[in-house]
């Protein structure tokens, strides 16, 4: 097992192939990977739609940045963020300070074909069409391209491929 210096930090929209980018990473780096909203769930045992219906999108963004705090103190692994991770200032200074920080990129229909059937994604919920994930991504995209160390197109790849692109750029 290859032994990292820092996290491996995967950022970008919903649906952009954080997660399974994240476990192709894993498996060819043969590093542990973890899932900040995984860790969220896990700590609260309650779905993201529940703690956005229930405590508010405040609530969890609390936690996600607590979550930075958590793995800070951890071993460097691979870690998959929420798409919103970025959003925050204060978030891209506690990654930047433990991590790379690799921004995965992809056009407005790709993340619809990738989203289009959750029930999973709280700010998607009737709004679940290209026009709106435009607009969305539009608003995110400066602070998403300003957290980046390394900005990845990952339109028609695979996770695998996508994992690979990141390899090269990182080494
Ligand atoms: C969010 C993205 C989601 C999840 C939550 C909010 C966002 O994660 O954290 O629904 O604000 O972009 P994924 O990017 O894994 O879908």
């Amino acid at each position: 097992m290859i032994k990292l210096q820092k996290h491996i930090f995967l950022i970008g929209f919903m649906g952009v192939g954080k997660t399974s980018t994240s476990r192709e990473l894993a498996k060819e780096l043969n590093i542990k990977e973890t899932d900040t909203d995984a860790m969220i769930v896990e700590m609260e045992q309650r779905s993201i739609p529940e703690i956005f219906e229930t405590s508010g999108e405040a609530y969890f963004r609390q936690k996600e940045t607590g979550i930075l705090d958590i793995l800070a103190k951890q071993e460097a692994c691979i870690v998959s963020c929420g798409g919103g991770m970025a959003m925050r200032e204060e978030n891209v200074a506690k990654m930047k300070k433990s991590g790379t920080v690799v921004f995965l990129q992809a056009t407005p229909e790709t993340i619809y074909s990738h989203v289009k059937s959750s029930t999973q994604r709280p700010l998607l919920n009737g709004n679940m069409n290209v026009p709106y994930i435009r607009q969305l991504m539009e608003e995110r995209e400066p602070k998403y391209q300003a957290a980046a160390d390394v900005c990845i197109e990952t339109d028609g790849l695979t996770p695998r491929q996508v994992a690979e692109r990141v390899v090269e750029a990182l080494q």
